[in-house]
């Protein structure tokens, strides 16, 4: 015989009135989380392409020719998702991906919670200290990435100097080995952290609403 669950009462009536506890927010916007899953999947694109052009696999019988193709479209595409994100950023002058100083001195007793040293994380805004730093240097090693990139596109054509400051095709060829391993590295911590931690602030990057926590007593 099925048995049926049932919900505790005052908990059904608010779910028939329609009404939760708490103030609903947007917390993230309809163009962050375009730029998020946009940008989530172009650079799985990338990642995954460029490992196969930096050593093909034997394993696949994939034409160079195309595995080329998938990694500067993805490119073209994870730079247009960045530039929706920072043109966002400008409209709305939000900062929240740009790490403060206080970011640097509450980052350590991130480190101590996530080690089960502390039994609360430090205060946060939008993002925590490790978030903030994380997305951030995600920025710019992006930006170098394709620099990087491009240069190589356009071997011996434009941007020159940054071939020149390198030092040449295999130092180029090793920077961007290394930053793709720097995003292998990082991005199962940032999957894993989002599905674990708070749960509101991963249906809030796909629906853009969660529930106002309730103020702090004292
Ligand atoms: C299944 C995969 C993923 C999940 C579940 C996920 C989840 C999330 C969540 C929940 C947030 C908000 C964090 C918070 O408010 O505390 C976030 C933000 C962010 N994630 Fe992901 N993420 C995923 C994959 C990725 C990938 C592959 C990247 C690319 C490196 C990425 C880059 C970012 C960035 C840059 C932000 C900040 C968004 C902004 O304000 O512009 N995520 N993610």
């Amino acid at each position: 015989m099925k048995r049926q669950i049932k919900l505790r009462k005052p908990f059904s009536k608010e779910l028939k009135k329609g009404k939760v506890k708490g103030e609903i927010i947007l917390f993230q916007p309809l163009w962050v989380r375009i730029f998020h899953w946009g940008f989530a999947l172009s650079l799985t694109g990338i990642l995954l392409s460029g490992l196969e052009l930096h050593k093909p696999a034997e394993f696949l019988a994939v034409n160079y020719g195309d595995m080329f193709k998938i990694h500067v479209i993805s490119s073209w595409f994870a730079l247009g998702f960045v530039a929706i994100r920072c043109t966002d950023a400008l409209l709305r002058r939000d900062h929240s991906l740009i790490p403060k100083l206080h970011n640097f001195k509450l980052f350590p007793k991130l480190l101590a919670y996530y080690l089960f040293l502390r039994t609360s994380p430090p205060p946060r805004r939008k993002y925590n200290s490790g978030q903030a730093l994380m997305y951030f240097s995600w920025f710019l090693l992006f930006l170098l990435a394709s620099l990087l990139g491009f240069a190589s596109y356009w071997q011996g054509e434009h941007l020159v100097w940054a071939w020149r400051l390198v030092g040449g095709f295999q130092h180029l060829r090793w920077i961007k080995f290394t930053i793709t391993i720097y995003f292998l590295a990082t991005i199962p911590v940032h999957i894993y952290l989002s599905l674990t931690e708070n749960l509101s602030h991963l249906q809030a990057i796909v629906s853009g609403y969660e529930r106002k926590p309730p103020p702090k007593k004292g």
